[in-house]
């Protein structure tokens, strides 16, 4: 009997053990088994994904990154596959998930060529790309017409990207700031920030460049030795106000 209760204990203890050495199942090692098995991969070229992914083929032909030659590449890699890797692998496998890359899941490839970028998410105040919780491509649109889907040439406001998740900072608003017609990076640093807020500064610079101080009625000078121009008591309203006509609340 004991002799059994032992045995089961042992095997409890060496399936228990099997999960521990696993770790907890994360993205990031099944992410890096992908990698591992792309390392016998070759690149197969665009044509090869155009016959089961015949959408991102086609709108794929307008992006920004269709249109940018990448120099010193040796690589060998060209279009879909700068982002998504060698993929002889995925189409032996007759296509299907995990057999290639998908940077929504690990944004590692982008960083072979945006190197700056992943420091700015390793700022303290960032977007939790790195850690998992959203991807590159909840802001940026890598197979559209325009990989920064606000910029001039696009149909799309230029904050309708950030109301996706912040929709709180759309208002409408009674007393609007024009400062966020701007966009919001005229004050956020989104990637990545040393301030908190991931704001561009974290004192009253950040609005005096657009407000010149001359503008200002008597007393500001002593009010901005007690903070920021969006302290307690202050403009709190900073993305815009139903309240008050300055933005204090
Ligand atoms: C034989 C058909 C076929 C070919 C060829 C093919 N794919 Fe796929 N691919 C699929 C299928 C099927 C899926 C799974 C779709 C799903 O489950 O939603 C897929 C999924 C994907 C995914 C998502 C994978 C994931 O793990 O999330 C990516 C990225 C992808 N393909 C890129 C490519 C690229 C790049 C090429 C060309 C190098 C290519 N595919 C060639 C059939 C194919
Ligand atoms: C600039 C980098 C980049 C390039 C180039 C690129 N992709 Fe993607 N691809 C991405 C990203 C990022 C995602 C994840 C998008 C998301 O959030 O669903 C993705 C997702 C996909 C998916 C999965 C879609 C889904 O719904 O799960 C397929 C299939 C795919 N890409 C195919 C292609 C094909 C085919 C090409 C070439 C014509 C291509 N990609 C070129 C970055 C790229
Ligand atoms: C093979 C290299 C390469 C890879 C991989 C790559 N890019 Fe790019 N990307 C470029 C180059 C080159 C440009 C154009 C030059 C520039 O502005 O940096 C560019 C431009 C961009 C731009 C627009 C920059 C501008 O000023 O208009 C964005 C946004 C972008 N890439 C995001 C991504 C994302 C997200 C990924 C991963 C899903 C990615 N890129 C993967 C090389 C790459
Ligand atoms: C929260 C939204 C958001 C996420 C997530 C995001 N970006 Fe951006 N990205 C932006 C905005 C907004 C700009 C424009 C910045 C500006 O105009 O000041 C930008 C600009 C860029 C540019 C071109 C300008 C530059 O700074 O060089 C590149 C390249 C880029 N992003 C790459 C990436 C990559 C790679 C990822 C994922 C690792 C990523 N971005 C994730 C919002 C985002
Ligand atoms: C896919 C959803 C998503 C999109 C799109 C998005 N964000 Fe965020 N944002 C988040 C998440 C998640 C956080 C982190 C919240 C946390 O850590 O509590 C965050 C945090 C922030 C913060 C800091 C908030 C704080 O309390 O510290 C600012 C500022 C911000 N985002 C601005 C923007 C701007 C500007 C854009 C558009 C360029 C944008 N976001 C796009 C999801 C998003
Ligand atoms: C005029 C400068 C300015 C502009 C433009 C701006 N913000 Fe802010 N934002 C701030 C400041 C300052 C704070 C910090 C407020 C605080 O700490 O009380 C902040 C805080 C935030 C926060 C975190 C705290 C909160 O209120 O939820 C989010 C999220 C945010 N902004 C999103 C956005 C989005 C999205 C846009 C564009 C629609 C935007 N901001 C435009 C200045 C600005
Ligand atoms: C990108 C430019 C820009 C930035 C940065 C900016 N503002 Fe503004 N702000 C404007 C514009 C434009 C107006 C409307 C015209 C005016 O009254 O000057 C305005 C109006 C205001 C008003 C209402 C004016 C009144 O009648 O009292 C207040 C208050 C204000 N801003 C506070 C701030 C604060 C606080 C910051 C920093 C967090 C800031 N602004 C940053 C552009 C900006």
């Amino acid at each position: 009997m004991i002799g059994q209760t032992k045995a089961l204990i042992l095997v409890l203890v060496m399936v228990f053990g099997l999960f521990w050495a696993g770790g907890i199942p994360s993205l990031r090692a099944s992410e890096l088994k992908v990698q591992q098995m792309l390392k016998k991969s070759t690149y197969v070229g665009m044509d090869v994904c155009a016959t089961c992914h015949e959408k991102e083929v086609r709108e794929y032909k307008f992006s920004t990154h269709a249109r940018i030659k990448i120099k010193d590449d040796t690589t060998g890699a060209e279009d879909c596959e700068i982002c998504h890797g060698p993929g002889s692998t995925h189409v032996d496998n007759g296509g299907g998930k995990g057999t290639i890359i998908n940077p929504k899941r690990d944004p590692e490839i982008c960083f072979t060529c945006h190197t700056d970028k992943r420091m700015q998410f390793r700022l303290p105040y960032h977007h939790p790309v790195l850690e998992g919780k959203m991807s590159c491509s909840d802001c940026h649109d890598p197979h559209g017409i325009d990989v920064m889907p606000w910029t001039a040439t696009s149909e799309n406001a230029v904050n309708e990207v950030c109301f996706k998740c912040h929709n709180d900072k759309r208002g409408p608003y009674i007393w609007e700031h024009d400062a966020l017609k701007d966009g919001c990076t005229s004050c956020h640093q989104v990637h990545g920030s040393v301030n908190d807020k991931m704001l561009i500064t974290s004192d009253y610079n950040l609005c005096l460049r657009c407000h010149a101080t001359a503008t200002y009625p008597l007393g500001h000078g002593t009010r901005w030795a007690e903070g920021t121009c969006w302290a307690a008591g202050c403009h709190q309203a900073v993305h815009g106000s139903n309240f008050n006509n300055h933005l204090r609340y």
